[in-house]
């Protein structure tokens, strides 16, 4: 974004053409958009804040046919067998976790989250740990593991099974006997809960178990009064996974009173291995309606891929059959988490026969589309100006979900200059009204900052948050959702790269953003002058080394003027490159490119005022233009991580727009924040 401070004449004339009148209309916030639909599970679970998952076995990880249903319908993994105590520590002290890494940095680099399954279980246990006799001994056994595979993946699991399947069958509604209920009584899974608490404290921490689905169940009321004792005494537990391996039935008629009777304790729930005999989409479709009605059921995963991925493969229970394609069940599924199934596949034109076919994910991703259209909300942020803080406008937006919510920073804009604000939300119908944390009362500190972009840094385990000041800065923060953790501002550079000195003539450096490749991360930024600047450092060097600054794009000064981001298009190996243009009218658009790598020359796709690739003529809106501008704002991204992973299908893009009859001083023009869905996708 452009410092307002900085505004010369020459800018001033281009924007008097949005100072039509003087008067500021407020723009009342509206309700959330219509439902989007989208056409794979995790998107449209996603929709509603929640994930879809599956099981993922480290084995099959080089069968294409898996990988693509994998990626392309699924955004959380749970390792299937890997990070079980007899893969993780096999013999005492010694741990293991190549096929569990192998699971969890595929899941991160595709931006999948990742469920940790499990930690405590009396089953694939090891023979050295069923035979401890001495309850001392197994308390430091149990704890130091717990410990050990935690800290592996510490900051990288949403949720972790701490303990599986304690309870026993029938109707005792007590523990079953283990060795560590024999040795160390009821109270092991509390003392396996403290451990993994402090072990990790960002990752839910869940109790998980079968045949607590249905509420009269003796073991069902067994593990609720457990759950009820621990929040009473404020043992830490987050969540309640129900496995739900249903029969041909699938969940009995109370399952939902379940789901909502453990939520009313003060934990989320989850479905953690749903699989049902014979796949009956009415019995899918009940399960996930049943989640889907209560507020705290946070994600499903289903416990496998293909009917032949399945641990009960006999009963073919799963949502896509041997070959991989999609079975009744599946669109069952996609309708009842509120998606649209698509229309059958075409078969390939028969000049394509003979030449293998590319998996269907990898079809699905193959290419953005080189036309758009959108559908706009109304405005869904506005600024909440507070008595230190007399906000005019919210701009330049970026935004990841994380554990089930949106976590969106901004540019706030007021007469005495830019500072950065906070907000997270479950979903857009909840955006107005989140609470507005102002980051110049944390250690980001106060003075000129403005044009945030957040992302996780896997191997790090950090959230940055990129910024303008005068320089290109960054704040660090191991949990995204505590304001206060973020540290001061560092500067990616010591000074201002010769080439942007060279060629900035009378415009300002802004609009920082950084994504990454597994070899380099790069550095983008704009001179309101027609070039977008790109600098690079070796990936595990980030974040220093920014250097090698060159010029990756110009054009004349209004057509590539500001705000730019880079995306990696997920299962394709396209990125691209959005920039924001000011148009013939005086109003804000963006153009876009494609690239094969981050350092290559860009190729237009939608680039110009007719065939943009956000423009006022290819958006509609609900009623009435709230905006003209599209402007300054971020995709809703896939994944979190680095390597900034966007979808290829169903694309939406939070934006910046203001009322168009405002005017006046750039620095208190209204703008907020509205949503984009694209409705043209053809996946
Ligand atoms: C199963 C796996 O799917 C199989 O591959 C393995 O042989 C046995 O375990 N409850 C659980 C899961 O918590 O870990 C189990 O997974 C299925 C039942």
């Amino acid at each position: 974004m452009n410092p307002l401070k900085r505004l010369g004449r020459r800018r001033a004339s281009v924007l008097s053409l949005l100072a039509v009148g003087a008067l500021v209309t407020p723009v009342a916030a509206t309700a959330a958009p219509d439902a989007v639909r989208a056409s794979t599970l995790g998107a449209q679970a996603a929709q509603s804040g929640r994930y879809f998952g599956t099981a993922v076995a480290a084995g099959r990880l080089g069968d294409g046919t898996y990988t693509g249903i994998l990626d392309r319908e699924f955004n959380s993994v749970t390792p299937e067998n890997e990070m079980k105590w007899d893969a993780t520590e096999p013999s005492r002290g010694q741990f293991t976790f190549g096929a569990a890494d192998q699971i969890a940095n595929r899941a991160q680099a595709r931006g999948q989250r990742l469920r940790g399954h499990t930690l405590v279980w009396h089953s694939q246990l090891p023979g050295w740990v069923s035979s401890i006799r001495d309850a001392n001994t197994l308390r430091g056994v149990m704890n130091n593991h717990i410990t050990t595979v935690m800290n592996r993946y510490k900051g990288r699991i949403h949720s972790w099974d701490v303990v599986n399947e304690a309870f026993a069958d029938g109707g005792s509604g007590q523990h079953r006997p283990s060795v560590f209920q024999n040795l160390l009584g009821d109270g092991f899974i509390e003392q396996a809960f403290r451990t993994a608490r402090s072990a990790d404290p960002a990752a839910k921490l869940c109790y998980n178990d079968y045949n607590i689905e249905n509420w009269s169940d003796a073991k069902t009321q067994g593990v609720y009064r457990m759950v009820r004792d621990f929040k009473a005494r404020g043992v830490p537990i987050d969540c309640v996974g129900l496995q739900a391996h249903f029969g041909t039935g699938g969940p009995p008629s109370n399952f939902q009173t379940t789901l909502s009777n453990f939520a009313a304790l003060g934990v989320d729930v989850q479905i953690t291995e749903l699989d049902i005999a014979q796949a009956s989409p009415t019995a899918y479709a009940n399960t996930v309606r049943a989640c889907m009605n209560v507020a705290r059921c946070t994600g499903i995963t289903v416990w496998g891929i293909r009917d032949s991925d399945s641990w009960r493969a006999t009963e073919n229970p799963l949502l896509f059959d041997r070959g991989g394609n999609k079975k009744p069940a599946y669109n069952a599924v996609l309708t009842a988490l509120g998606g649209t199934p698509a229309a059958p596949a075409a078969r390939p034109p028969t000049a394509n026969r003979g030449t293998p076919a590319a998996p269907r994910g990898a079809t699905d991703a193959a290419a953005l589309p080189s036309r758009y259209s959108w559908s706009s909300s109304g405005t869904l942020i506005a600024p909440k100006p507070d008595a230190t803080h007399n906000i005019a406008g919210i701009k330049d937006p970026t935004v990841v979900q994380y554990n089930g919510k949106y976590h969106v920073f901004a540019s706030v804009a007021s007469s005495s200059g830019y500072n950065l604000v906070y907000l997270n939300f479950t979903d857009w119908s909840q955006a107005g009204s989140a609470t507005h944390h102002y980051l110049d009362r944390t250690a980001i500190g106060s003075g000129y900052r403005a044009a945030p972009q957040v992302f996780y840094h896997a191997q790090q385990r950090l959230w940055y948050l990129v910024y303008q000041t005068s320089n290109a800065s960054f704040s660090t923060n191991p949990d995204i959702s505590n304001p206060n953790g973020w540290s001061a501002p560092r500067n990616f550079y010591a000074s201002m790269p010769d080439i942007i000195r060279q060629n900035i003539g009378n415009g300002h450096w802004v609009d920082m953003w950084v994504i990454c490749d597994s070899a380099n991360c790069y550095l983008f930024s704009s001179d309101d002058n027609g070039h977008l600047y790109r600098s690079q450092t070796a990936a595990g060097q980030f974040p220093n080394g920014f250097t090698n600054t060159v010029i990756a794009a110009q054009d004349s000064k209004y057509a590539l003027f500001e705000a730019s981001n880079v995306y990696k298009v997920h299962g394709t190996n396209q990125y691209l490159l959005l920039v924001e243009a000011i148009g013939s009218d005086g109003r804000r658009y963006f153009r876009s490119w494609t690239s094969g790598s981050l350092a290559g020359s860009w190729t237009p796709l939608a680039a110009s005022e007719s065939n943009p690739f956000a423009r006022a003529n290819n958006v509609t809106f609900p009623s009435g233009a709230w905006t003209r501008d599209i402007s300054h704002g971020e995709m809703i991204r896939a994944g979190y991580d680095q390597t900034l992973t966007i979808p290829s299908c169903r694309l939406q893009y939070l934006y910046q727009g203001m009322n168009p009859n405002a005017g006046g001083d750039y620095n208190l023009l209204p703008w907020r924040l509205g949503l984009l869905t694209q409705t043209n996708s053809t996946c």
